[in-house]
């Protein structure tokens, strides 16, 4: 099973619209996937209209109670779920109590590798110890990026983070979200590529009123949007890359 953590320090820029497509279009290519949203803010678990299990997380985190019990179907084929719940806001310190450290996400990730082919992880926008965790477990992570300077910067802060404890760089993988092609800074950025964004996809997805209906359907792009819907294409181009850079 690959891991795919969709993560940036910074709030806002598509990480929970990309976590939903991509778990969505890598189920549909027939690949067994599993979304676990890791942001309290449930965003991933609602588009999907998944609601948690009644479970305590710290027993789940010491081992206590089996991770599997924590998983729920989803209304599509091939895609399942751990929906988040309201005391995720305290992940973060449960994480620390568990020995030993960075290792728990790791941990609870393996007893699925028999049953999917991808874990997608959509994790809130911090630098935390759950980050830690997620990119110690991972084998990519991805991060959307908006052609602003300050999202530029946050990109760089998660690079130089990787760097500094001593986890692999390389696993950073960005792409360009909410690409509004009317702004001059977008197609400036775009067109010419600044050296965090070397090692990004390709693929961009477009400023789009489609991707911002998915709170109005519930549902990733693909159950109601158009099939030549340009941000639909656009994440469709991005799945693409990402299984081959994967190897899938
Ligand atoms: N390509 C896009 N075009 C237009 N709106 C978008 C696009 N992608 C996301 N949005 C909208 O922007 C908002 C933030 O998107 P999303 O929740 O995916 O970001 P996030 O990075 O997960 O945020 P957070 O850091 O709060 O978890 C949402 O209202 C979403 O509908
Ligand atoms: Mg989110």
């Amino acid at each position: 099973m690959k891991a795919l953590a969709v993560h940036n320090l910074k709030g806002g820029v598509g990480k929970s619209a990309a976590a939903v497509n991509l778990a969505y279009l890598a189920a549909a290519n027939d690949v067994p996937t599993l979304l676990w949203d890791l942001d309290p803010q449930g965003a991933a678990s609602w588009y999907f209209r998944v609601q948690p299990e009644d479970l305590k997380t710290k027993s789940v985190l010491s081992g206590q109670t089996p991770v599997g019990r924590l998983v729920k179907p989803s209304p599509y084929r091939n895609l399942d779920l751990i929906p988040a719940d309201f005391t995720y806001r305290y992940l973060d310190i449960m994480l620390k109590k568990v020995e030993p450290p960075r290792e728990t996400v790791s941990r609870l990730l393996k007893p699925f590798s028999e049953q999917y082919a991808l874990a997608v992880l959509d994790c809130p926008p911090s630098l935390s110890h759950l980050a830690d965790n997620v990119f110690n477990a991972v084998d990519m992570i991805l991060v959307p990026v908006v052609p602003t300077f300050l999202s530029l910067r946050a990109l760089e802060q998660v690079q130089d983070y990787l760097r500094a404890e001593k986890l692999d760089p390389k696993k950073a993988r960005p792409f360009y979200s909410m690409v509004d092609r009317r702004r001059s800074l977008h197609r400036e950025l775009t067109e010419h590529r600044p050296p965090a964004m070397q090692r990004g996809f390709q693929a961009s997805i477009p400023y789009s009123s489609m991707v911002e209906r998915m709170g109005q359907h519930r549902a990733p792009m693909a159950a109601y949007a158009p099939s030549d819907d340009p941000a639909l294409l656009a994440y469709a181009e991005l799945w693409l890359e990402i299984k081959a850079a994967l190897k899938l």
